[in-house]
């Protein structure tokens, strides 16, 4: 019997009887990956949708699955999370990142504790967002595949600037933000930063780039 394994980090899915020796999405290895269950044959979930314009009929499915399946259908964008303390800058990426209320403005994050620009986060107090367009790829691919606890990230970007809050923000984007941290949860693997946005300036007229868009065309 094969078996799911959900990557901790971006949280993709793979199956088979062991996890991948690398995420195709987020590139960590398997000891990034948990177990979350045996794939079984039971197809036990009746809510089936008739067809209607746009859609197709869905397969039944069982109920591990359905959860998986129906949390793939929301929507992300893909963002650059960036962070300055002491000297040192950093980013990663992030598709875990959404508006909480506009009036006072402010966003939340999901950051994994192992990664760098957490520690650079909880230190400093604050994050900027650097919010990608359907060109980001080479961003993607850059901050978000390796840790910058061993290679300098921004050192080969001309494109940047600092924001207000002297954290580096990409030139290249649709828009940027800035935050100071004003409330932390515990999410386990992760920490949910909430921010209250300090700076907001738009850069670009353009298509923000989706995570789905990214799938599509990495
Ligand atoms: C498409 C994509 C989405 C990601 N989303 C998140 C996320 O929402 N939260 C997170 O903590 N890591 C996410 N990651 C993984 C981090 O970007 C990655 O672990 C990064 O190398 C961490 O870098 P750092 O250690 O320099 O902070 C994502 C990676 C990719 C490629």
């Amino acid at each position: 019997m094969s078996a799911k394994w959900k990557c901790l980090v971006c949280g993709y899915i793979h199956e088979g009887e062991n996890p991948p020796e690398v995420c195709p999405i987020c590139g960590v290895g398997p000891e990034q990956f948990e177990r979350i269950q045996e794939v079984s044959e039971q197809k036990d979930n009746k809510a089936v949708q008739e067809p209607k314009d746009g859609t197709s009929v869905v397969e039944p499915m069982d109920r591990e699955t359905a959860i998986i399946q129906s949390l793939y259908a929301i929507s992300y964008g893909l963002y650059i999370i960036s962070a300055h303390h002491d000297g040192v800058d950093n980013g990663q990426c992030a598709n875990t990142c959404f508006q909480i209320t506009a009036e006072p403005p402010r966003i939340a994050i999901g950051i994994n504790k192992n990664n760098y620009t957490h520690e650079l986060i909880t230190q400093s107090g604050k994050f900027g967002v650097s919010v990608l367009n359907q060109q980001g790829h080479d961003y993607v691919r850059l901050f978000g595949f390796r840790s910058g606890r061993n290679i300098e990230k921004f050192a080969d970007i001309p494109n940047v600037h600092r924001g207000e809050s002297g954290i580096l923000l990409l030139d290249d984007v649709i828009a940027t933000v800035e935050a100071e941290v004003i409330g932390e949860l515990d999410a386990g693997t992760h920490t949910l930063f909430l921010g209250e946005v300090k700076a907001g300036e738009v850069r670009q007229k353009a298509e923000p780039m989706t995570y789905a868009y990214y799938r599509a065309t990495k």
